[in-house]
């Protein structure tokens, strides 16, 4: 069915309803764009932050404020209370992004304009930045203060984001793929940029969705699947015109074009006989092929590669490295300021499950690690935060801390693939805080640096949950992990409940701009620690997976533990886990510097929620928490499921606030949503104890129900 590209003329307002805009649209605003910057370090290329569009939303942004709620857009002598200005960046201070380096290249050029200044004086707001795209993320800072902007002592603020790449990646498909469908891993409905096999004819969401990103700090999409299919290949070169129609819709709110790569692209699109990274004529095939992109989309951000991946092509058919692949393609895009994001999601799988010598938790750092300082400057890789593939719980992916010489960026999924698939209400934040403040080298004054410092010149990127949905997100509360993701990309530290916080204030604001308590104390009660919950209901103590083969979805113990994709718990009538300790398993504790190569290696000391990652344990092993694992096993599906019931109750207090203070739509889908995570925590429960009471014959000692 092609529905002649019409998309929802009215999707949810999402975090910007325009009660969100309220304190600032009461007041008196002045936009100050004195002289507009020319071209971009004196290159013969365009600036990368889309100016004149940009200045032009930022007008647009003022109007619409001020329209909807009294105020005035007026001249700097009309005694403004918000004065959004355009300066030149030597009244910033500069921003250094922690990579230790003597040359400043262009990505870190860029990264240290990304800031604004923001003066409060005598309750007179002054905005300042180097480039529109800086100031419209300032003029969003300040309707995320609200009344707090104007209010409060004098202050000098500096805010500039910790990482250099900010990236949402879609893993959209143009053509509607036979078993993934239209949006890989998507669980809100269709794709925002395609639909049934061509670029929508009407992108005007696109331009929302940019709004909303830029309200975070995001400013780079990539727009297509990792996985490039023959249709998609060609997104590089004959439906440039339609890449370029998305990147006119993502430019207004500054936020820059990026396409997924097939890494045979010379063979299929080119001609050649060839994709050998070293061959002349696949160098000269990617320049060229750069030179149109860039041709097409003045500030196109960069190429992502997923290579030698779960049947994706890549340098190995050539006895090439992935520092050979990913070099090719940096030199073609080099000359433009553009970058390559190389994934680091390599492992074999096709492994024989019979095979326990074989860890998929030690692939990447067993490829990649070798390579450290062979990457170009404009390499950045990619690596998934955990060792495995997004579940609920892993340790911190070792490549991160082995790779000194090389950008790497932290890759996060927002799109809940293995979290609930936005049917449950998970909010990831703490979990992804988590890992931005994992330190390597150990805690304290004797620690090292942390994720956030180690990624810092390669930023973070996380997989989108957005979809044609009305809301977005499919279930509203998903919303949530969208601004959150936005949010620490631009400043790690900040804390997962405060940005809840935020997400309640903005997304539930009156008309006048005020939230109902009762609102913000129950979004607090369903979300702060929902990812617990998920993660107590479903695979226990690290061990992961035990979802539905290929959607992955529900509960299904042994769905995976004789298949080749290296994702096996090893339970039997003894014990349950995976044994990767140096002593007597694979190994893998041994990729991680001390302290917690010891920590992990070692029963005792390590972290129950990881034990099963780690160890194979028996049924009888007792916790830290003091009762056995298959005690743990039984009692916390169980509280799982009552704290499920218990969001449920929550959400139902609301009811007599419903639709003045929260929507008749958003109530009506969450109480849909929440209905689906009981049944299916239920679900989980049952199977995954009675799985564990059948293999080990332990009854569970508070006597419950069990199948
Ligand atoms: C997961 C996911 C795939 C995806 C892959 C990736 O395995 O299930 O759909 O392609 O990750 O990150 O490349």
């Amino acid at each position: 069915m092609n529905s002649e590209n019409v998309v929802d003329a009215a999707p949810h307002p999402a975090w910007l309803p325009d009660g969100a805009l309220a304190a600032v649209g009461r007041r008196r605003l002045t936009l100050r764009t004195p002289d507009l910057p020319g071209p971009a370090h004196g290159g013969p290329h365009p600036r990368p932050d889309g100016s004149p569009e940009v200045v032009a939303t930022l007008r647009a942004e003022l109007d619409r404020a001020t329209t909807a709620h009294g105020g005035a857009v007026v001249d700097p002598g009309g005694s403004p209370d918000l004065v959004l200005a355009l300066a030149a960046s030597s009244v910033l201070t500069s921003s250094s992004n922690g990579r230790n380096e003597d040359h400043v290249s262009t990505l870190d050029a860029e990264a240290g304009a990304a800031g604004f200044r923001f003066v409060r004086s005598a309750g007179r707001v002054t905005v300042t930045a180097a480039t529109p795209t800086a100031l419209l993320h300032g003029w969003f800072h300040a309707v995320r203060l609200g009344e707090a902007a104007f209010a409060g002592p004098d202050a000098d603020e500096h805010h500039a984001p910790a990482f250099a790449l900010r990236v949402l990646d879609h893993w959209d498909n143009v053509d509607v793929h036979p078993v993934m469908g239209q949006v890989e891993r998507g669980y809100s409905g269709g794709s925002v940029f395609y639909d049934d096999g061509r670029v929508r004819a009407d992108l005007s969401r696109v331009t929302t969705y940019a709004r909303l990103l830029a309200a975070t700090g995001i400013d780079r999409v990539c727009v297509n699947n990792v996985n490039v299919h023959a249709r998609e290949a060609r997104l590089l070169t004959d439906d440039l015109p339609e890449v370029a129609r998305i990147a006119a819709a993502l430019r207004p709110y500054g936020v820059r074009t990026h396409l997924a790569v097939s890494f045979a692209a010379p063979m299929t699109l080119g001609g050649l006989p060839t994709s050998d990274p070293l061959d002349a004529d696949v160098g000269a095939w990617w320049r060229a092929a750069a030179d149109r992109v860039w041709a097409a989309v003045p500030d196109f951000g960069g190429f992502v590669v997923k290579a030698d991946s779960e049947g994706q092509p890549g340098p190995f058919a050539y006895g090439r490295d992935h520092a050979d692949g990913a070099n090719a393609l940096a030199e073609a895009v080099a000359p433009h300021g553009g970058v390559v994001h190389w994934r680091a999601f390599v492992y074999d799988h096709r492994q024989d499950w019979r095979d326990r010598s074989t860890d998929r938790a030690r692939a990447a750092y067993d490829h990649f690690a070798p390579l450290d300082g062979r990457f170009a400057d404009n390499v950045v890789l990619q690596v998934k935060h955990g060792p495995m593939d997004f579940q609920t719980r892993e340790p911190v992916s070792p490549v991160l801390a082995a790779m000194p010489g090389t950008r790497v960026a932290l890759e996060l999924q927002v799109t809940q693939e293995y979290t609930g698939q936005q049917r449950h209400a998970v909010y990831l934040a703490p979990w992804w805080r988590e890992s931005l403040a994992f330190r390597p080298w150990g805690e304290g004054d004797e620690g090292g640096p942390a994720v956030r410092d180690l990624v810092a010149s390669g930023g973070v990127a996380a997989v989108s949950n957005v979809g044609d949905d009305r809301f977005w997100t499919g279930h509203p509360l998903a919303q949530a992990n969208l601004y959150a993701f936005g949010r620490l990309a631009w400043d790690p530290t900040l804390d997962p409940s405060a940005l809840l916080d935020e997400w309640v204030s903005l997304t539930f604001a009156r008309p006048d701009g005020t939230v109902e308590p009762r609102v913000r104390e129950v979004l607090h009660a369903v979300l702060d620690d929902s990812w617990r919950t998920y993660e107590s209901y479903t695979a226990p103590l690290g061990v992961g997976f035990m979802v539905r083969p290929g959607h992955h979805y529900g509960p299904d113990v042994d769905g995976y533990e004789y298949t080749p994709w290296g994702t096996y718990h090893f339970a039997d009538r003894d014990g349950v886990g995976v044994d990767r300790t140096r002593a007597t398993g694979t190994g893998f504790t041994g990729q991680y510097p001390a302290p917690w190569r010891d920590v992990y290696e070692d029963v005792a000391t390590c972290p129950d929620e990881l034990l099963l990652f780690f160890h194979h344990v028996p049924y009888s092993h007792v916790l830290h928490s003091g009762v056995t694992v298959i005690q743990h096993v039984y009692d916390s599906r169980s509280e799982g499921v009552e704290r499920v019931r218990g969001a449920v109750a929550a959400w139902e207090s609301l009811a007599d606030l419903v639709p003045d203070a929260v929507p008749a739509d958003v109530d009506a889908r969450v109480r849909e949503r929440l209905a689906e995570q009981l049944r299916s925590a239920v679900e989980w429960r049952d199977q995954v104890s009675t799985y564990f009471l059948r293999k080990s014959g332990v009854p569970d000692a508070r006597g419950r129900t069990i199948y």
